[in-house]
């Protein structure tokens, strides 16, 4: 624990005081763009691309209490080119956002109340702001801002991060697509998949390196399910029935609710990638939920797969508080942990890698579906809100790792591994992360390299403006913004 009281948790009631509104998680309320910035260090001339954040951040107080989640989508990037940073903030402009700019208010209620009255939801029926404030995937040239509840895609320029439009792959796109799409660099395809709460429970797909939806299927679940990752190798795709489920008679009541079953077993789903539903072969494993894949791969007849796994994702309020539920489902308490499915036998082997809690996985985008030996995962702080309080690299090779702590109050994001020019090798390059220095109440990005987190920073660059803490990035190279680096 550190000594800096980031944010004060009280028993309030209303959301006004809210600690998801507060300190570092406060919105912020400017879009700006700045390229006179102070660096302590120097850039590496070797970096060159574009580092990207999605995050929550309500543009509009919404009626009723606010949940972390609920926040408009807002990109935070900076651009890296050649020893120079510029850094610029915009908002995702999806339909509700911009309908709720021309009101001037609030429009939709969050999470955690009745979405009954509010404008629209999303294609499952399910009323609540679709905020495309999740995650943000490169994929042919366009950032895709995604939403976990399943929503539409926006397209971002990755430049300007205008919004460009809901992304429909040329018009092939029906349904919803999910926060956390794979892209497979080497074939240009992009796997994803949609899920609600009524049949079909899962719904997967494959655009083509065309620019198409190349294919879709169901996948059967024996109900509701909230997935909220997949993985690819290099030809299967493997989705999940994990049993944190929703409460069917809070959801009768108009309530949403979770609760883990701890009588139902983890399933993965393995399918060849254009395979239909009925090919699927399942794998059962120990009850568990996962947010966020590593990686997995093929390797001897069997399939790898490296997750951060939540051994029991229903925590007991431990204070006492108006969200006290809310903050307990925030506290991310995972592990990293291998699943083996040897495609012959059908059995699955499962262990832990690590102890630690970590979360919020990176490697190399280069690798995805490919044995990769690198990871580097967020290590969570021990808080009462979720906070970021250093980088872990593992070496899934020899099982070694590496940690970087951002100090006192500094609270990082999710650092994604960016290629140095010219580099050799998985590990030869950069992560880059956000900073919000709680004390200070302002930001700066930290740059890292990837393969020595124990020298400290290469270099940090100091930005007139705080980021608020938020979700998952990406880095985008040089040489994939086809010459407009
Ligand atoms: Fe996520």
């Amino acid at each position: 624990m550190n000594d800096v009281a980031h944010v004060v948790l009280k028993p309030v009631e209303d959301g006004e005081e809210n600690p998801y509104l507060l300190g570092v998680y406060a919105p912020v309320v400017d879009e700006i763009s700045a390229d006179d910035l102070e660096v302590i260090g120097s850039i590496p001339a070797d970096l060159n691309g574009v580092y990207v954040r999605n995050g929550p951040n309500r543009r509009f107080p919404a009626t009723g209490r606010h949940h972390w989640f609920d926040g408009d989508g807002m990109v935070h990037a900076v651009h890296f080119e050649n020893g120079r940073a510029r850094y610029a903030n915009r908002w995702v402009r999806t339909e509700a956002f911009e309908a709720e700019s021309r009101a001037g208010r609030g429009l939709w209620t969050g999470v955690m109340e009745d979405p009954k009255g509010n404008p629209f939801g999303n294609g499952h029926g399910l009323g609540l702001k679709d905020s495309a404030n999740t995650d943000v995937t490169f994929f042919a040239g366009r950032l895709l801002a995604s939403w976990y509840l399943c929503g539409t895609p926006r397209a971002l320029d990755p430049l300007s991060l205008a919004t460009l439009g809901p992304e429909t792959f040329l018009g092939t796109l029906t349904g919803d697509f999910m926060a956390h799409p794979k892209v497979d660099e080497a074939t240009g395809e992009l796997f994803w998949f949609d899920y609600g709460p009524e049949p079909p429970y899962l719904r997967y797909g494959v655009v083509g390196a065309d620019g198409r939806v190349a294919h879709t299927t169901h996948v059967d679940l024996p109900g509701p399910r909230l997935p909220h990752d997949m993985a690819i190798t290099e030809n299967h795709a493997i989705l999940m029935d994990l049993p944190l489920i929703q409460d069917q008679e809070a959801r009768r009541q108009g309530r949403y609710k979770l609760h883990f079953e701890r009588s139902l077993p983890s399933r993965f789903a393995v399918l060849p990638r254009y395979g239909d539903g009925s090919r699927v072969r399942w794998f059962e494993a120990a009850p568990g939920y996962i947010y966020h894949v590593v990686n997995s791969w093929e390797e001897d007849g069997e399939i790898v797969l490296d997750v951060c796994r939540v051994k029991d994702p229903q925590h007991q309020p431990r204070i006492s508080h108006p969200l006290a539920r809310m903050l307990a489902y925030l506290r991310l308490d995972a592990q990293l942990w291998r699943y083996r499915f040897d495609l012959t036998t059908g059995r699955t082997v499962e262990g832990p890698r690590d102890e630690d809690n970590t979360e919020f996985p990176s490697i190399d985008s280069r690798m995805v579906g490919r044995r990769n030996r690198f990871a580097y995962n967020v290590h969570i702080a021990r808080e009462d809100t979720l906070l970021f309080d250093g980088i872990v690299r593992y070496d899934l090779h020899t099982g070694e790792r590496q940690d970087h702590r951002f100090g006192a109050g500094r609270w990082g994001s999710e650092a994604p591994f960016a290629p140095r020019d010219g580099g050799t090798g998985e590990d030869d390059g950069y992560l880059v992360s956000f900073v919000t220095d709680e004390r200070e109440n302002r930001s700066e990005v930290v740059v890292l390299h990837a393969a020595d987190l124990a020298a400290g920073p290469v270099c940090r660059i100091l930005l007139p403006v705080r980021v608020p803490v938020g979700f998952h990035a990406t880095w985008v190279r040089a040489d994939q913004l086809g010459g407009r680096g």
